[in-house]
């Protein structure tokens, strides 16, 4: 996310809302007819991988996958530096997810075909933010005014990394909310205070609840915690449910997976935005892989 400007995301975001019938099936694409995209996702994805293979074949063009790890070279030791070098003669981008932070920042210097960052470890995930600040535009018709409060695990969750970033480019108050043990790294906020971003912490929704326009719920990253007792003592820590947003003037994000940070009951209810959110990842997603694979070929 550090390598956008505000311009940079509002291009992303005004082509996204052009390709809303494409995404749809309203209407019919082939402008990346004959182009292919590298899927290497060394960790598991259901939204991310689908949408950025939905929205690539909605363009007209096609997609191949590293697949399941066991079943490719990863498996007889091949490194991820060798796998990528062979992909980029096989297709015209790539997407990367990997556990190794900085992963997809590195192999944008050794390969030669655009990469793109599809979350690494507990770095970033920045076409997640794409289609969060979508989402955010398309239901308020703004960013800038609004009051966000990001909720959860903000130590290790990739996604409200690169949200704060991005937010940190617009005129918004940016409440960071989670339990002690699990607060935005020191690093991020300093980063945001060199740049003389504004934000709060609190451990405690209810400071913030009656205030908010947004609420981002993440789930706790169980996969990162180095010793599984210290999240057996966090997990279920804070929950969203119907009766707690009962009377309050606010929506409901989630980058999904949900485990049980939002109650079912919410799903019903009109401050469900989360589902909506990852319908939007085909637009954003299309509007990303346009734009990095026929500016190439300009
Ligand atoms: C997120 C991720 O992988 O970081 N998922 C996603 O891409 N929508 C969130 C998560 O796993 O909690």
């Amino acid at each position: 996310m550090k390598d956008f400007e505000k311009e940079d995301i509002e291009f992303i975001l005004e082509e996204a809302s052009k390709l809303e019938d494409i995404a749809k099936s309203k209407a019919k694409s082939r402008e990346l007819e004959g182009k292919i995209l590298g899927l290497l996702f060394y960790e598991p994805s259901t939204r991310t991988r689908l949408s950025f293979e939905t929205s690539m074949k909605r363009l007209g063009g096609d997609c191949i996958e590293l697949g399941d790890a066991s079943n490719s070279s990863v498996a007889k030791g091949e490194s991820v530096a060798d796998t990528a070098k062979m992909f980029e003669s096989y297709c015209d981008a790539i997407v990367i997810r990997h556990d190794l932070e900085g992963v997809s920042r590195f192999l944008s210097d050794i390969v030669d075909v655009p990469i793109i960052n599809a979350g690494d470890g507990a770095g970033q995930h920045p076409t997640q933010t794409l289609l969060d600040l979508y989402t955010i535009k398309k239901h308020f018709g703004k960013i800038d005014g609004l009051n966000i409060a990001l909720l959860g695990d903000l130590k290790y969750g990739r996604t409200v990394h690169s949200l704060a970033y991005a937010l940190g480019m617009y005129d918004v108050e940016m409440t960071f909310v989670s339990p002690d043990e699990l607060k935005m790294p020191k690093e991020t906020l300093h980063d945001l205070e060199k740049n003389n971003i504004k934000y709060k912490q609190t451990n405690s929704l209810k400071d913030v609840i009656d205030d908010v326009d947004v609420l981002y719920v993440t789930r706790i990253q169980k996969e990162r915690f180095p010793d599984v007792e210290e999240y057996e003592q966090i997990k279920g820590a804070y929950s969203i449910n119907k009766k707690l947003l009962e009377g309050k003037d606010l929506i409901v994000m989630h980058p999904l997976p949900r485990v049980d940070e939002i109650a079912y009951d919410v799903d019903d209810t009109e401050y469900n935005k989360y589902f909506e959110q990852a319908a939007n990842a085909i637009p954003v997603r299309m509007a990303i892989l346009r734009n990095l694979i026929t500016h190439r070929y300009e």
